[in-house]
């Protein structure tokens, strides 16, 4: 097979990475990539591949096969679109758009195009992720009743917000750890065991200086009837992070390095401390994965599903839009002070985020281990 032609764009941080990746790899051909930022576009050695300016350019002058966005989050839904309209297979970074209805239109135009559309929610190639999947599915801890999500360990300095305009911004980002860091353990949670249905939430912020949120609490009911807990701040240094799954025969365990399960020889509720029970590492990679690692495994996931735009490889785009229907949710709940259905009605969500772009609604400024969920009681 010829090399799959592709352009990055938008060169950042992570759009670097992607481009460096991509020169590296027998499987594609670096063929252009695009940035506004002339020095962004200058300095990054890709042979020779042409340097644009933007995407029209880029699909103008190098006709790739694919097209990685790595731009700010608000540009992801209209970048997408413009690629899908011009007949190229996309990579997203996430998120797919800042309204999950946006990304399920997103989704049904690659589908009527018969274009694959991917979103790099690399966490699911962590180790032993993949077998803990296929562990729940074959029934290994039976039906999962429980979980608990601690999204802890995403530390974000002042330096990481201002060095971008987007960042810490409503407007730009969608939302602070919730949308920016803890979705990818959220998208592993819906992966896992399905999509939520109910969520009740608050949100807070330590920081000064930004708008979003850098800390969050949520209780969510899922499709199936598990009930979880999400505990997401990016506010402690040395934080952590871990998802437990518990079922009527066990728990897995699921970390940044390894999956751990730990199964009963017989129902829960008929254990007694004399049981049995298996303890497995289903998976273990010490040290962690780094990001460059699991965007490599993204992209030959991505690659894969070139050969058939509709076969399941992983990181499908469908599944990102229950993703972000969750982490919609958790803000229309914790904003607006109310329980919620999912998914959030269109127009309301996009009212919202309006709102919140303009300062017309704020999340409150509340220190950290001070969510109002969480405060004492009063007396009596
Ligand atoms: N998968 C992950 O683990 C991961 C990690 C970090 C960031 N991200 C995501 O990657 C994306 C980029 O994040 P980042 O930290 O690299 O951002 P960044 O600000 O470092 O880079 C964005 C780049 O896009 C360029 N740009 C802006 N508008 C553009 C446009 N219309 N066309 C072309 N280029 C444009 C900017 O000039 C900049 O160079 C975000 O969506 C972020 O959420 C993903």
């Amino acid at each position: 097979m010829p090399p799959v032609k592709a352009t990055v764009v938008g060169l950042g941080d992570v759009g670097r990475l992607h481009a460096e990746l991509i020169a590296e790899m027998p499987e594609y051909e670096l063929v252009a990539v695009a940035d506004p930022d002339r020095g962004a576009r200058e300095s990054l050695p890709v042979g020779a591949a042409a340097r644009c300016e933007d995407l029209p350019e880029a699909l103008e002058r190098a006709s790739p096969d694919v097209v990685v966005v790595a731009t700010p989050p608000a540009t992801h839904a209209s970048a997408v679109g413009a690629a899908l309209r011009a007949g190229v297979h996309v990579y997203c970074e996430k998120p797919l758009a800042l309204l999950a209805a946006e990304a399920a239109l997103l989704v049904g135009q690659a589908r009527e195009r018969r274009r694959c559309l991917h979103v790099g929610m690399q966490w699911r190639h962590r180790p032993g992720y993949a077998e803990a999947r296929e562990a729940i599915a074959a029934g290994a801890i039976g039906e999962v009743r429980r979980c608990e999500l601690l999204a802890c360990d995403w530390y974000r300095s002042t330096r990481h917000y201002s060095r971008r305009s987007w960042r810490g911004r409503w407007a730009g980002s969608g939302g602070g750890v919730v949308m920016s860091q803890a979705i990818h353990e959220l998208d592993v949670l819906c992966w896992l065991i399905g999509e939520a249905v109910e969520v009740q939430a608050v949100i807070g912020r330590a920081r000064e200086g930004v708008e979003v949120e850098d800390q969050a609490v949520a209780d969510i009911v899922f499709a199936r009837g598990t009930t979880g807990r999400l505990v997401a701040r990016s506010t402690d240094f040395a934080g952590t992070g871990v998802l437990l799954l518990h079922g009527d025969r066990g728990t897995i365990e699921l970390t940044r390095e390894r999956v751990r399960s730990v199964i009963s020889e017989v129902p829960i509720e008929k254990a007694s401390s004399a049981t049995r029970r298996t303890d497995g590492i289903l998976g273990e990679v010490r040290p962690p994965p780094s990001l460059r690692v699991l965007l490599g495994a993204s992209h030959r996931a991505f690659l894969r599903s070139l050969e058939d735009p509709h076969a399941e490889h992983g990181e499908s785009a469908r599944e990102s839009v229950r993703t972000l229907e969750l982490v919609n949710g958790i803000y229309y709940s914790a904003l607006r002070g109310e329980l919620v259905k999912l998914p959030v009605a269109a127009g309301d969500y996009s009212r919202l985020l309006d709102e919140l772009g303009r300062g017309t609604v704020r999340v409150a400024r509340t220190g950290p281990g001070y969510l109002p969920s969480i405060r004492p009681a009063p007396d009596g």
